[in-house]
């Protein structure tokens, strides 16, 4: 295969997102920050039946998803293939096999229509999602970072530069709701049923404050997610009656509040005036009211992107490749899938 493909840049070009790192295969079609289109095929119910992600069933599941994804959102778009400009694709993190088959898709997609490929990090992609938000969203922002494997909050210096001012210690966000869900017998994936069974429930369980204000920018979300272990297995052990609402909705504001918080820290001590957020946390609709309140009371400006783009999904790798497109930032065709990338 050839090296880089390059091209005369277009302003607003057409760019096809393909997603397949983990359950979901997607793909999206963007024009500059336009969403035309955007189509997932999951394999999470089948999935749950194993109670989380097998990454045998997850690649199969995409290698028979992948080509009718990729043409419906080319047809919804209403625009052909040689319409496109670039092809953007999720090249790591994630599981091997899965990655692999999107990748193959857009090499050979890519080099077929003589376009850039854009291979792009999947936690980029996550952050790069506020941009479909606002046409006019521009760094210096704060982001707040809150995924299955990730909590952080950095500081975007530029549209493709940013700085890491804190990150979990252990466990993130995502993951822990995932754990205590496995806990109150809630199906996968975990945070949008914790979520559910919270609004029932107080927040009456006493749990660990997350490193008590010390720590920087740091979390850790182990030892909360052990003292709701904990709490629970002591209330059955003893036959004593307990609330999975009430411990859901405690566990929730533990989870979250502590984000919000050093949300608003770095925002103050940056100095930004705009706060961003990405991952499949931002979802959940109690943190998204706590950072609308939190915003709306410094004086922030808040950029939140569509609940459908805070968990995986293609339109946000579209919004990454249009970044990197706009800085020329293409990928040779011998690019590889890579289990793992660091933040940075
Ligand atoms: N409403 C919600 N409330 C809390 N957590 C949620 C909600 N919706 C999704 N999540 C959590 O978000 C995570 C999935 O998000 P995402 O798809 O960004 O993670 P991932 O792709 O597995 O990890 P990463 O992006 O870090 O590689 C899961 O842990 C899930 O429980
Ligand atoms: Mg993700």
């Amino acid at each position: 295969m050839s090296d880089i493909v390059l091209c005369k840049r277009e302003k607003e070009p057409i760019i096809l997102g393909i997603e397949s790192s983990c359950d979901e295969t997607a793909a999206a079609v963007i024009r500059g920050r336009k969403l035309l289109s955007d189509e997932i095929i999951s394999s999470a119910p089948t999935q749950a039946l194993y109670g989380g992600v097998v990454p045998e069933i997850a690649s199969r599941a995409h290698t028979d998803a992948i080509d009718e994804v990729v043409d419906r959102a080319i047809s919804h778009a209403g625009i052909k293939k040689e319409d496109l400009g670039a092809v953007a694709v999720t090249y790591g993190a994630g599981l091997l096999g899965a990655l692999l088959v999107g990748l193959s898709f857009a090499k050979g997609l890519a080099y077929g229509l003589e376009i850039p490929l854009i291979g792009v990090d999947h936690i980029r992609g996550h952050l790069a999602a506020a941009y479909l938000e606002d046409e006019d969203l521009k760094p210096p922002f704060v982001t707040l970072l809150a995924s299955g494997g990730h909590t952080a909050i950095l500081f975007a210096k530029t549209e493709t530069e940013f700085e890491v001012l804190g990150s979990t210690l252990d466990d993130a966000a995502g993951e822990a709701f995932d754990k205590v869900a496995r806990v109150l017998s809630l199906p996968y994936p975990g945070g949008p049923q914790v979520e559910a069974l919270a609004r029932e429930g107080k927040p009456t369980v006493p749990l660990p404050v997350m490193l008590k204000g010390e720590g920087g920018y740091h979390f850790s979300y182990s030892g909360l997610k052990t003292a709701v272990i904990n709490y629970v297995h002591n209330k059955e052990q003893k036959r004593e009656e307990w609330s999975r609402a009430d411990v859901a909705c405690s566990f929730q504001h533990a989870a979250l509040d502590i984000l919000v918080k050093k949300t608003a820290e770095a925002a103050r001590e940056t100095g930004v005036g705009t706060v961003t957020a990405g991952g499949g946390v931002i979802a959940n609709g109690y943190l998204r009211e706590a950072l609308t309140e939190m915003c709306a009371r410094e004086g922030l400006k808040l950029v939140l992107p569509a609940k459908k783009h805070c968990t995986d999904n293609a339109a946000m790798i579209a919004s990454e490749g249009l970044l990197r497109y706009r800085a020329g930032l293409f990928s040779p065709l011998s690019l590889n899938a890579e289990a793992y990338i660091p933040l940075s």
